[in-house]
């Protein structure tokens, strides 16, 4: 099959492509980037010299694609560019008779709440995930802090605490004073401090399962590169007794190849590169600790995207991915 990377030149754009050029079921990829347009891929993503051939295109030509089986297309662009786009493009692909074809993978949070995109968050959505055409890929912060608290949907617990660190490629290749690295690194700060924009697509998975909690969430800017490592605190109620929530994740992740289990306190070095999430619980008393890690490029972001096409086209869903990341980084 052929892919497409919307937005092919930004952090996302380039994990999508190492992880696509290894995948067995990827025969050709093609990328646009605005400002990259003409030159070699490897100019942006120097990593995949000797691998990736061709260089960004300023936009695609969907006519060339029109007697293709299947199409993967993969939308990288930031938060609220991809919408109004969207829309021309499936008139475009409507007129070429293409839109059943496509498999839309939209990395941005544009559709991830209130749509008719299916939402992305493998483990947990795997059976909406099979057979749709138009995936929502969750954000990093909130693959990790679903992860983290779906499991306690049952006991409907009122009020989660959670404070999560982040790496900086969590905010795009263009620097801002709060990401740019000579002010980042070497410090430590909270922001957007109750009031994360993720929290709307988690409310939106706890309320489907008639689950409505407050949660009171600090994320935190880290001077890593790659990775969040989110802590979630909650005591036990009426219904959830502390000493059984370990089992309960246990269960929960039995079967799951992605999310793995973890004695002690999970590690961000761990997952970098991978599409691991590691998960482990402890408790005290009455309370609970739930800590997650995971990369934000990867089961954050792409490789979780390919995860989703995998399941999305009925292959097993570690397809390609059945890949550990550098230890030592
Ligand atoms: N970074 C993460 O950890 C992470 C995790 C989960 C989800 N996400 C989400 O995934 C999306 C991509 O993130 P990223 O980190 O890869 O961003 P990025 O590094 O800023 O890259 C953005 C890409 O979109 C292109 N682009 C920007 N505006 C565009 C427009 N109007 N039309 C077409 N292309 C446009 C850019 O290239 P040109 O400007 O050259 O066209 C670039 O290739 C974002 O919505 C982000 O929030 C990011």
């Amino acid at each position: 099959m052929k892919a497409i990377i919307l937005g092919a030149s930004g952090y996302g754009g380039g994990e999508l492509f190492r992880w696509l050029l290894q995948h067995p079921k990827i025969e050709s990829i093609e990328g646009t980037s605005r400002s990259n347009a003409g030159k070699t891929i490897s100019s942006v993503h120097p990593n995949l010299l000797g691998i990736a051939e061709g260089d960004f295109l300023e936009s695609i030509d969907w006519t060339k694609y029109v007697h293709e089986e299947k199409l993967i297309v993969f939308a990288c662009m930031p938060h609220g560019e991809f919408k109004d786009q969207y829309y021309l493009l499936e008139n475009e692909w409507g007129k070429l008779g293409l839109s059943e074809r496509i498999l839309l993978i939209d990395l941005s949070d544009d559709f991830r709440v209130d749509s008719h995109f299916v939402y992305g968050l493998s483990e947990i959505n795997k059976d909406q995930i099979k057979g749709s055409r138009r995936i929502s890929n969750p954000g990093c912060f909130a693959t990790a802090l679903q992860l983290g608290i779906l499991p306690l949907a049952p006991y409907r617990p009122e009020h989660i605490f959670i404070s999560a660190i982040t790496g900086s490629s969590g905010s795009g290749y263009s620097a801002s004073s709060t990401t740019h690295h000579p002010t980042r690194s070497n410090d430590f700060r909270a922001y957007k401090m109750l009031s994360h924009q993720h929290e709307a697509e988690i409310l939106n998975s706890c309320s489907q399962k008639d689950w409505n909690p407050i949660l009171s969430f600090v994320p935190q800017s880290s001077s890593l590169v790659r990775g969040i490592f989110a802590t979630i605190q909650l005591t036990q109620n009426e219904s959830m007794k502390a000493s059984d929530i370990p089992m309960v994740f246990k269960d929960f992740y039995r079967n799951t190849f992605f999310v793995r289990w973890v004695n002690g306190t999970p590690r961000v070095l761990s997952t970098v590169g991978s599409n691991f999430a590691d998960v482990h619980v402890m408790v005290q008393n009455d309370k609970v600790l739930v800590m997650v890690a995971l990369d934000n490029l990867g089961k954050g972001m792409a490789s979780q995207a390919i995860q989703n096409m995998n399941l999305a086209l009925g292959f097993p869903e570690w397809t390609g991915l059945r890949q550990a990341g550098p230890y030592p980084l």
